[in-house]
């Protein structure tokens, strides 16, 4: 269940008998090589130099490792950017992003879709049947470094195009976009300009769209990967590596063309990333926030659909973060557990020794700089490894019994038009997730659409644009759903809906809004009844033929209940967030298992994981018998028990 990232091109070939012989001995089986070696494989064009790969990937298989292979595409080499500058991505100020770091290109430019292709299939044919591969990767991090978007003159081109085809008619699309207002209205979608470098704010249907044009973009690009990798390589299965806290592009849609998900783990560094207070970031600061990991694997768990690996497993102190603090000591062991409790099939450390050179130098891995000596988390690896050959295979997971809805469109929705600069969709998300697994509750990310069926409790958070699928699926799901602000207020074309938010929950909410206030930091509004706290940020007026649950300071509907259906109109604070999340658990009928913030439960199967990210020791529920760690789970500790308590 161990695996981890290697660059043998990093290290003479003197060195690569011996790191595979003590990746065995650590108890390693799988290992990721290749995401970054374009330079070394094609130096020039159509020069190749495929011997060193072909013998490091001999030496890893004779040693029992399997191989993950990378397809190099994230790192176009300096002759190829050379010859084609129209790669190059653009940033929103207009000015072309340079060369001398990775993920150098745009979706957009037809050539780099023709140079990918050509290097993925040179490299699926050479290496597509080789028995040490299991599996492939296509290109690293999609959307990181902030490359998803991009806005240069090949985007506009591509956006052109996808607006053609999209719209067919000028008519259309200025009909789409509301382009009277402003006088925007184009005759010619040569017309068409890019919704950057604008005066005051751009059009929201046109950045809308610009947004959503460029996810396509992502999910085709990686398709196209993909069906060249399995035309040449049949039997192995393909993944792509995601990164956390990026939701530029529907990675859904991306889920689909893959055979699982992966994602890469950097709990302490996402600490920095996250809009937390920094008293907050203080606190995790050594452990991370411990929803932070669960969160991106019951994500990337549906993004798989059922299947994900952590291809990046974070093994001591990052070099990116502002703060790079040591993690304490049993946090590598923690994440690893913690990830398998989620259902990982594997999780691979970054990397197997820290560099001695370039960008990466501060950047721990299993072994210390450039030598052949465990680090702190190369020890703690070795302890897992110890661990799982004892505990033997791990149980399936299952589904879940709670739901949370988690839709892309709407990150993107709610950061064109905030209303409230601290509007931030992701942080909703991760509040309302908080929220259930402070409750000891699994929990399964679902996409908008899907069937909701088995779920006891569906929570979404926000869904701002609610299609006929989405709809469909929340008005036929038999358990409680619980829905949030914001939902069914806008149409495809960014549009209010005729009936007002909620639009076409309308009729399963029995609400109708007809203001929204959003409030500064440090002002809030009071809710009390049958759940107690108070709204901030965002905050709606309702009429309601709902029965009304709790209601604001001045006797506006603040939650309310129709048939299976509560509405939460505002941002709830954290005391009104656990209220609300401890009723809608009672109302599905679930049982809870509240815990401290510092610990997390999880059940994979028959077995229920326990973790403590605090300072204190936490005793096991009663008559919980550990099949791994103690019956007080002290800090930075793991235990695991059969279920049944
Ligand atoms: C990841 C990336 C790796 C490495 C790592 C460092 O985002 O995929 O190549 O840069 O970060 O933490």
């Amino acid at each position: 269940m161990l695996g981890v990232c290697y660059y043998p091109e990093h290290w003479d070939e003197s060195r690569w008998e011996t790191d595979a012989r003590r990746m065995r001995e650590l108890g390693i089986s799988f290992v990721r090589i290749g995401e970054f070696a374009w330079s070394r494989l094609e130096p020039r064009r159509d020069s190749f130099d495929f011997s060193w790969l072909d013998r490091a990937m001999d030496i890893l298989a004779n040693a029992g490792l399997k191989i993950v292979l990378g397809t190099p595409t994230a790192t176009p080499p300096k002759w190829l950017v050379d010859e084609c500058p129209d790669i190059i991505p653009y940033d929103v100020q207009g000015r072309p992003r340079g060369f001398g770091s990775r993920r150098h290109y745009t979706f957009s430019s037809e050539t780099w879709w023709r140079e990918s292709a050509r290097i993925v299939e040179i490299i699926a044919k050479r290496y597509g049947h080789h028995p040490g591969l299991v599996g492939w990767q296509t290109d690293n991090e999609y959307g990181c470094h902030d490359t998803t978007v991009s806005w240069g003159p090949e985007d506009l081109k591509s956006f052109k195009r996808w607006l053609r085809l999209r719209y067919q008619s000028t008519d259309q699309l200025n009909e789409a976009w509301g382009s009277v207002f402003w006088s925007m209205e184009v005759n010619s979608f040569d017309e068409v300009t890019l919704p950057n470098l604008t005066v005051t704010e751009a059009n929201p249907a046109t950045r809308l769209d610009f947004w959503r044009f460029h996810s396509e973009q992502v999910a085709a690009y990686d398709k196209m990967q993909c069906d060249i990798i399995r035309k040449h390589s049949p039997e192995r299965w393909v993944t792509h590596n995601f990164m956390g806290f990026i939701s530029d592009f529907d990675h859904f849609k991306v889920g689909d063309n893959l055979d699982l998900a992966s994602w890469d783990s950097y709990p302490i560094g996402f600490v920095e990333k996250f809009p937390f207070s920094e008293e907050e970031r203080n606190r995790w600061a050594q452990t991370s926030h411990p929803d932070i990991a669960p969160y991106h694997h019951d994500l990337y768990r549906a993004v798989g659909k059922g299947r994900f690996w952590v291809m990046e497993q974070q093994p001591g102190p990052v070099n990116w973060a502002p703060w790079n603090p040591v993690p304490k000591p049993g946090m590598v062991r923690l994440w690893t557990f913690e990830a398998l409790a989620h259902g990982a099939e594997v999780v691979s450390y970054f990397r197997w020794r820290q560099a001695t050179f370039a960008q990466e130098q501060m950047h721990a891995g299993l072994n210390m700089a450039g030598l052949d000596e465990l680090s702190p988390g190369g020890l703690e690896a070795r302890q897992v490894a110890q661990e799982l050959a004892v505990l033997g295979g791990l149980p399936d997971t299952q589904q879940s019994s709670v739901a949370l809805v988690f839709d892309y469109q709407s990150h993107w929705m709610t950061a064109i038009q905030p209303q409230g600069r601290d509007f931030r969709y992701e942080e909703l998300c991760f509040r309302w997730y908080e929220g259930l697994r402070r409750l000891g509750l699994n929990v399964d990310f679902v996409r908008p659409g899907a069937s909701l069926e088995g779920y006891a409790l569906v929570v979404v958070p926000c869904m701002t644009e609610v299609d006929e699928a989405a709809r469909s699926a929340l008005e036929n799901a038999s358990g409680t759903v619980l829905i949030g602000a914001r939902s069914g207020s806008r149409d495809r074309n960014f549009v209010i809906p005729e009936n007002l938010a909620p639009g076409p929950l309308a009729d399963a909410t029995g609400n109708r809004v007809i203001q929204v206030s959003t409030l500064r930091p440090g002002l809030s509004d009071t809710v009390s009844g049958k759940v107690a706290g108070a709204g901030s940020r965002w905050r709606e007026t309702l009429e309601a033929s709902a029965t009304v649950l709790a209601r604001f300071e001045n006797g506006d509907a603040a939650l309310t209940e129709k048939g299976n259906t509560l509405y939460l109109a505002c941002w709830p604070d954290q005391t009104l967030l656990e209220s609300v999340m401890t009723l809608a658990a009672e109302k599905a009928g679930l049982d809870t298992l509240p815990v401290p913030d510092f610990i997390r439960i999880r059940r994979r199967g028959s077995l229920t994981f326990a973790f403590n990210y605090g300072i204190q020791d936490w005793p096991l529920p009663e008559g919980a018998v550990p099949v791994l760690g103690e019956a007080v789970l002290k800090p930075q500790a793991v235990a695991i028990w059969k279920n049944a308590c």
